[in-house]
């Protein structure tokens, strides 16, 4: 037997109301935020996400899914999307119908990441970007939409983190300081933070690693090397926050796994989640449409990681169950009632009601337990003297009542019943 490869994950029957009752809250909120879909591929040009997310990420050094295809291209398994976004709203000119663009999209990702609960090689994510607007109101309504996301689906003990990283003026300033700081416990910090010394200092103070996190504690904040125009920035999307009533904390060991982001990083955690808490992550990226090769446009947004919200709706309980269930279930009893029958369950669904029937030619219990098994709301039974008659027995499944119908009556008063 070829089982799924590791990190991958069936989305059985039983669990698709599930899925599709996130997508719908999804949906009507962003419908009410004025956020459009977009579909783009699910695999890009690799140099995109080179150029897009950064060189020096773990996401691009470790955890990409690349492949040459026959014509000896580079390809990759997007392992986000807001890089795909911003290559698509370039390459379709979306920013000629509106100065301020507002997406929103529903996927699969890829990651090549150690598995475990809430951390998977594809996962789906919910993300919506803001292309166009460099107003930090911009910022406060992508984060609100963030949060009222969660909130809507019913999760409490949401944190949101907050801070700022900066941008291409401030931030060099601190990376120099910030090197100083560590300079003298290089020896300490575990291989991976050494070698993120020289390439990517920032990532020095998300590491997990408890030493390297106990330093980090120490180190100095970017909120205090922020430029003017940074930190005014950071000032009023703080306020429009408190305006909308949305709690923040503000989180100086804030940053983010990919390269894109200045100004505004932030994540929501869902704390009970443990270990893969960040249910949502993003931020501003000002800089992201110039590296994919258009003008300076600024850009934010954030993504949301679904498998993580159902984890966390699993544990609440707010998840809704929905058990299969059909309007009619037709029994065939004997050679003969085969065709009738079929006929029957035909005319049931072209009346656009649900219908089920048993292929197997099974006895009458066995037929019956396939009904209760279906939540069936009615049974239709057809047996050898029904059909020499053209009727069928109708069977209220609540009532247990039972009534013998024409088969030509049979279907409109099936219809007047369960519209009852
Ligand atoms: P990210 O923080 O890498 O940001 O991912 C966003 C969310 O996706 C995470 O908070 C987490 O819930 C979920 N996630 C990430 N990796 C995995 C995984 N291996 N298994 C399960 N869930 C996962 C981004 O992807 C940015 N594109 C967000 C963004 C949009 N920033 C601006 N616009």
């Amino acid at each position: 037997m070829i089982n799924g490869p590791r990190g991958t994950k069936d989305i059985l029957p039983d669990t698709v109301a599930q899925w599709t009752h996130v997508e719908k809250v999804i949906r009507e909120l962003c419908a009410r935020y004025g956020y459009r879909e977009i579909r783009t591929p699910i695999f890009e040009h690799t140099e995109l996400f080179l150029r897009g997310i950064g060189e020096t990420t773990d996401v691009v050094e470790k955890e990409m899914y690349t492949f040459t295809d026959r014509g000896e291209r580079s390809l990759t398994l997007r392992p986000e999307n807001t890089a795909s976004v911003v290559r698509s709203y370039l390459q379709n000119k979306l920013y000629a119908a509106d100065a301020l663009v507002k997406l929103f999209y529903i996927g699969s990702m890829f990651r090549y990441d150690r598995p475990q609960a809430g951390r998977y090689r594809e996962f789906h994510q919910f993300g919506v970007e803001a292309l166009g607007e460099e107003n930090p109101a911009v910022d406060a309504e992508i984060i609100v939409l963030a949060v009222e996301f969660l909130r809507a689906l019913g999760l409490q003990e949401l944190k949101l983190h907050l801070n700022s990283v900066g941008c291409p003026k401030c931030r060099p300033v601190y990376r120099e300081r910030l090197q100083e700081f560590f300079r003298p416990h290089l020896e300490e910090l575990c291989t991976d933070c050494r070698s993120r010394f020289e390439r990517n200092p920032l990532r020095l103070l998300d590491c997990k690693n408890e030493h390297c996190h106990a330093l980090a504690e120490g180190a100095p904040r970017i909120t205090d090397c922020l430029c003017d125009e940074c930190r005014v920035h950071f000032t009023e999307v703080q306020s429009y926050l408190t305006a909308a009533g949305i709690p923040f904390e503000l989180d100086a060991n804030l940053v983010r796994g990919l390269d894109y982001y200045t100004k505004t990083a932030f994540e929501v955690k869902y704390t009970p989640l443990g270990a893969q808490s960040a249910v949502a992550g993003g931020g501003r990226y000002d800089g992201l449409v110039e590296e994919v090769g258009g003008p300076p446009t600024p850009g934010i947004g954030f993504a949301v990681g679904l498998e993580r919200v159902l984890l966390a709706l699993e544990k609440q309980e707010l998840l809704p169950e929905e058990l299969e269930a059909v309007d009619v279930f037709v029994v065939a009893l004997g050679e003969a009632a085969q065709i009738p029958a079929f006929k029957l369950l035909h005319e049931l669904r072209a009346a656009k009601l649900s219908a089920a029937m048993d292929f197997a030619g099974r006895s009458m219990k066995a037929q019956m337990k396939q009904a209760n098994k279906k939540n069936a709301r009615f049974v239709a039974i057809l047996g050898e003297d029904e059909v020499k008659e053209a009727s069928a027995l109708l069977k209220d499944m609540k009532t247990s009542e039972q009534k013998k119908l024409a088969l030509k009556d049979f279907v409109p008063a099936l219809c007047v019943e369960v519209k009852n």
